[in-house]
């Protein structure tokens, strides 16, 4: 009995001395992170990493140690180090195997190379700005405002249109005429009820964290499936030749990309699941933010600016527009939290810090937009006045990390910036909006896994149209 205590003893003592002396035990940090990584695991499942980080980054400054093997950075150059050395910078960890579709692996479907080649021309602004593609956003911006227009003075739960409208904006980009529906017709809302609606954050990170033992979970413990929207893929993907040219099943399933129809049915699923959530909850915290009384003037200044260009006019004449979305983004990115990655063979210097291979390093894009006040001043006010200044605005573009950066940055950037501003146009030209009296809800920003999303998912409005 004794030796196995002893035994014990002598690893747990061996452990210890191996990390105290670990290059990382020099970074800034509080002493229980050269221990263990059970702290910040904790953190994690009780929904609280990003604000335990933020809250780290404040007290140690811009770089602090995480856990044992885990660096967390706020400074530009550890973007671009992180993000963007080499153009694609470093590899993600399997955190990502989180979000694998139809059990592919994102990088098993195909490699960076080939999807950077094949995404390029689908996301560029010009393929998106084709009269076709901005057809159908138009068309699903035309019903958000009819919803909006119904309400005759009551209150409209703008969390669930805004999330109806990235669906339906997202999928007819991927398989028009296909696209869903889901702003008029129930059997298409049912889809977006399935991929919103959940509570799995716990039941992921056990799923990443004790990935062996998924097998023996019981029911209640393992993350929930959403087999409408699954079938609903797998059935556009069959029929995908006859989509438009525009679309992105058109582009996957082309001969040159070699993939079988599985894989292109877990690219467009990837691509569905990025494209709801993130613009939906974007826009939510927008609008929301815009509504609150003391940010009247901007509504007004916004309203000033929409109306009076014709309907066609290009969205680059919308300044103030443009400085509502980036200033909301920046304020509530809808993927706040850290975008994990493994320092490459051989180790790097990041920030002037030696940092092992394999360690685990990130940026989170709350923090990265608050703490560097130098070039965000006022960081927790919304204030898109602050993007028309001239003198600052490339530090302010380059620290902008709400769709990360270099090659394996936001895909369907473009698409979403496109999708925010023609609603926010056609709805700001129209509408005043309000906070609802009946909006009881919390709109806290909630994490997830690593986005995060109003903490009650409601968003109560009243729209009262112009004279
Ligand atoms: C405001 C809206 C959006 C925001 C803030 C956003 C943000 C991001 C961020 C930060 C990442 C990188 C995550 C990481 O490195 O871990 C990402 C990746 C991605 N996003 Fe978005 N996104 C938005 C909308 C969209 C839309 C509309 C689509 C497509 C229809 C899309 C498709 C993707 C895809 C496919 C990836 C993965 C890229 C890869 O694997 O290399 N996103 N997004």
């Amino acid at each position: 009995m004794w030796s196995i205590w002893a035994v014990t003893l002598i690893v747990i003592v061996a452990v210890l001395i191996k990390r105290l002396r670990s290059p990382l035990t020099a970074l800034p940090g509080p002493l229980i992170t050269s221990i263990t990584s059970l702290w910040i695991k904790y953190q994690e499942f009780s929904a609280n990493r990003r604000l335990c980080i933020h809250e780290l980054h404040r007290k140690y400054g811009p770089v602090v140690r995480l856990s044992p093997n885990e660096v967390s950075f706020t400074s530009l150059e550890a973007i671009k180090e992180i993000y963007a050395s080499g153009g694609s910078g470093y590899d993600r960890t399997e955190l990502y195997s989180l979000f694998a579709q139809f059990g592919q692996k994102q990088d098993d479907v195909f490699d960076l190379g080939q999807r950077k080649r094949c995404f390029a021309d689908r996301y560029s602004l010009t393929n998106i700005m084709r009269k076709d593609s901005m057809a159908s956003i138009q068309e699903n911006t035309a019903a958000f405002v009819r919803k909006c227009m119904d309400t005759s003075g009551t209150s409209v739960d703008v969390y669930v249109l805004l999330h109806c409208y990235a669906l339906d904006c997202v999928t007819h980009f991927m398989f028009s005429p296909g696209g869903t529906h889901s702003l008029t017709k129930s059997k298409d809302f049912e889809l977006m009820e399935e991929l919103t609606y959940h509570n799995s954050l716990q039941k992921n990170l056990l799923a990443h964290y004790l990935p062996g033992l998924e097998p023996y979970f019981p029911t209640f413990l393992l993350p929930r499936l959403s087999p409408k929207s699954n079938q609903y893929v797998l059935d556009k993907v069959e029929e995908g030749l006859s989509a438009d040219e525009y679309t992105l099943v058109r582009r996957l399933l082309s001969k040159d990309n070699g993939l079988h129809n599985i894989q292109v049915a877990a690219e467009c699923k990837d691509h569905m699941a990025a494209g709801i959530d993130t613009t939906g909850d974007g826009l939510c915290f927008l609008m929301w933010e815009l509504s609150q009384p003391h940010n009247r003037h901007v509504q007004e200044r916004l309203h000033l600016e929409v109306k009076q260009v014709p309907a066609d006019a290009s969205l680059e004449d919308l300044p103030y527009l443009d400085a509502v979305v980036k200033e909301a983004l920046r304020l509530a990115p809808p993927i706040p939290m850290s975008f994990p990655r493994y320092v490459p063979k051989g180790g790097r210097i990041i920030d002037g810090y030696h940092i092992p291979e394999g360690t685990i390093v990130s940026c989170q894009p709350y923090s990265v937009h608050r703490l560097n006040e130098k070039v965000f001043p006022y960081p927790d006010t919304f204030w898109p006045e602050r993007w028309l200044e001239p003198d600052g605005a490339n530090d302010r573009n380059r620290l902008f990390f709400a769709f990360s950066t270099g090659a394996r940055g936001c895909t369907g950037k473009n698409l979403a910036l496109v999708e925010m501003k023609i609603l926010l146009r056609d709805v700001y030209s129209r509408f005043k909006t309000d906070v609802a009296p009946d909006m009881h809800g919390s709109m806290d920003i909630d994490d997830q896994i690593i986005s995060a999303r109003p903490k009650d998912q409601t968003c109560r409005l009243v729209f009262t149209p112009y004279e």
